[in-house]
């Protein structure tokens, strides 16, 4: 009896020390290092007090972030509401529009309620209201986001990095309007273009898409080694070029030459005059990102763009009914349901890392490799 104690406890520890040694193992490989030491504090903390740039801000360097949503979706303002605060920035919203409410007399000029579905003209009345609402109030810059929205929980630090390219990238750029106040991402900048989902550059137009050799701009600036860029196979949308002629882990930034969805973008002051002056007075006839391309692509009323490939915001995927995702889209019929959400091209979602957010965890990848 005496004799079996020690063997006892030893078994009893050694199972103890395996069990300590197997949940230390298993968080270390789940979670990783990037986004911890680094990067937790500046999901939610103040620059000015750091001496940051102002992108680390409670609006991410912009004076306004906006989010265009159905009030009926309280699902998504749900969750954007939690995941920008748990990454550090604070949303207004604008409420979406019901396309059959627009009367006929208000639609765009060139619109075709025959061809073209409400919940099209729904979608560009929402986005031409953040526009209006930009020019109304003296709106300095504003970021417009859609409500499906994602992002890496890095955001911050992945616009400081955009920030930079992209004011390097304005030296190009003709200076008729100057941003008033100094905007941390430059002071020469229309559109910047932070959430697409396809992307052809300039100088990989199509024939019917071709602009000018004389303004074709193929200049790209490379955001090297960038920890929060998933490997090549996970990366959806490079519609021009393949990512095998880039070093790996290299974002790109550049001058859009045609882009698909309007995930995200921010207009400046001026800005927002032109595209409200293009996409709301001048007419309308196809879907709004579309002519929001033509808008960048054709340098309407000197529109200066800046994009970047992968976009650092993207539509999530949720778990669950897949006709809930788009109020553009009726969505399937028989109501297939999805079991696992994602989210493409983004490797550290906010949205699918939100339980280890609010219990103060370090987030974990969507891909390992
Ligand atoms: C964040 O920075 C931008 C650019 O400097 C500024 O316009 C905006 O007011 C700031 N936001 C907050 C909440 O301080
Ligand atoms: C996108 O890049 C991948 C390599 O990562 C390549 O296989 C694919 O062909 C590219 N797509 C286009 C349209 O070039
Ligand atoms: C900038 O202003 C000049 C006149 O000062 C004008 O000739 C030029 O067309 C303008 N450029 C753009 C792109 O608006």
């Amino acid at each position: 009896m005496i004799r079996g104690r020690p063997s006892t406890s030893l078994v009893l520890g050694t199972v103890l020390f395996a069990c300590i040694l197997l949940t230390y193992l298993g968080s270390g490989f789940a979670r990783d290092e990037w986004g911890s030491n680094l990067n937790r504090a500046k999901w939610t903390s103040s620059p000015a007090s750091r001496g940051e740039s102002d992108v680390f801000n409670k609006t991410l360097g912009f004076d306004r972030v906006f989010v265009i949503g159905l009030p009926g979706r309280s699902d998504k303002r749900d969750a954007l509401t939690l995941m920008s605060s748990l990454t550090g920035f604070k949303l207004s919203w604008i409420d979406g529009v019901v396309g059959d409410t627009i009367p006929d007399k208000a639609l765009p000029f060139g619109w075709d309620r025959e061809t073209m579905r409400d919940s099209n003209l729904g979608s560009w009345r929402g986005h031409i209201n953040a526009m209006r609402h930009m020019v109304d109030g003296g709106i300095s810059s504003a970021l417009i986001v859609e409500d499906d929205m994602d992002w890496d929980v890095n955001i911050k630090w992945q616009l400081a990095q955009f920030a930079a390219a992209a004011r390097s990238l304005q030296n190009g750029f003709h200076q008729n309007q100057t941003l008033e106040p100094p905007s941390p991402y430059g002071q020469n900048w229309d559109m910047l273009w932070l959430g697409s989902c396809v992307t052809t550059f300039d100088e990989d137009l199509p024939e019917d898409l071709q602009i000018p050799i004389e303004q074709r701009d193929p200049r790209k600036i490379f955001i090297h080694d960038d920890p929060t860029m998933p490997s090549p196979r996970h990366i959806l949308g490079n519609g021009s070029f393949s990512w095998d002629n880039y070093p790996a882990h290299t974002r790109i930034v550049y001058v859009p030459g045609d882009n698909v969805c309007s995930f995200a973008y921010a207009l400046s002051a001026s800005g927002a005059q032109k595209a409200l002056q293009y996409m709301g007075l001048e007419g309308q006839h196809k879907p709004f990102d579309n002519h929001l391309s033509d808008l960048c692509r054709l340098r309407i009323n000197g529109m200066r763009c800046v994009s970047i490939v992968p976009s650092l915001f993207v539509h999530h995927r949720p778990k669950g009914k897949i006709s809930g995702d788009s109020d553009i889209n009726k969505g399937d019929e028989n109501e297939e349901v999805r079991e696992v959400g994602f989210t493409e091209n983004i490797l550290y979602s906010t949205r699918l890392n939100l339980k280890n957010l609010v219990r103060g965890l370090d987030p974990e990848k969507q891909w390992v490799g």
